[in-house]
């Protein structure tokens, strides 16, 4: 079993949030699956719009509320689902989410802890929370599945001007 790396950031506003999620797509590699959790709000779906953002034929994203699961990119490159709406285990197996979870796009899963016990070993845990007003400490566990150095790489969108 690897060894989980763990480190938090704060942002200040939506677009440093979408600079974030669009770093950790930059370095997440296919297959890779990211269990994004927090409260209503938090930031999650901003988060995913970034990631997005690195793969061609990207779209408006917006949660996939009724289908509960978008793809963007060729490929598709990334799925989103949002778990928010799952009425049990049994829809998730409908949907096919080991085939989504085992192939080689990003997963991006806001309300990962609907399908806790389904998750792979080898995913990034991402956790959201209001800091008052426009803040978000963004928390980041990775499973074995970033490359080494992610942290900086993050920190580093943050920083960037808008
Ligand atoms: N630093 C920030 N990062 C992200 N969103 C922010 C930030 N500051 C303010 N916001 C606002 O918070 C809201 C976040 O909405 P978003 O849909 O991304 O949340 P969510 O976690 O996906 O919620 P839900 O659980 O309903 O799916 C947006 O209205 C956004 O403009
Ligand atoms: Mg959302």
């Amino acid at each position: 079993m690897s060894t989980a790396t763990r480190a938090e950031f704060v942002s200040h506003s939506p677009g440093a949030t979408e600079r974030f999620g669009e770093a950790l797509g930059r370095l997440a590699p296919p297959g890779t699956v990211v269990a994004l959790r927090g409260d209503l709000a938090s930031g999650k779906t901003c988060l995913v719009r970034g990631m997005a953002r690195c793969f061609a034929g990207q779209q408006d994203t917006h949660s996939p509320t009724f289908t509960l699961v978008n793809e963007y990119g060729v490929g598709p490159d990334l799925y989103h689902l949002d778990l928010y709406r799952l009425a049990g285990p049994e829809e998730l197996a409908d949907l096919g989410y080991e085939e989504l979870f085992d192939g080689d796009a990003v997963c991006a899963v806001e309300w990962a802890e609907r399908a806790e016990a389904l998750l792979p070993e080898r995913r990034v845990d991402v956790r959201l929370a209001h800091l008052g007003g426009d803040r978000r400490s963004i928390a980041c566990t990775d499973h074995g599945a970033l490359p080494a150095g992610w942290e900086a790489s993050l920190a580093a969108a943050l920083q960037a001007t808008p």
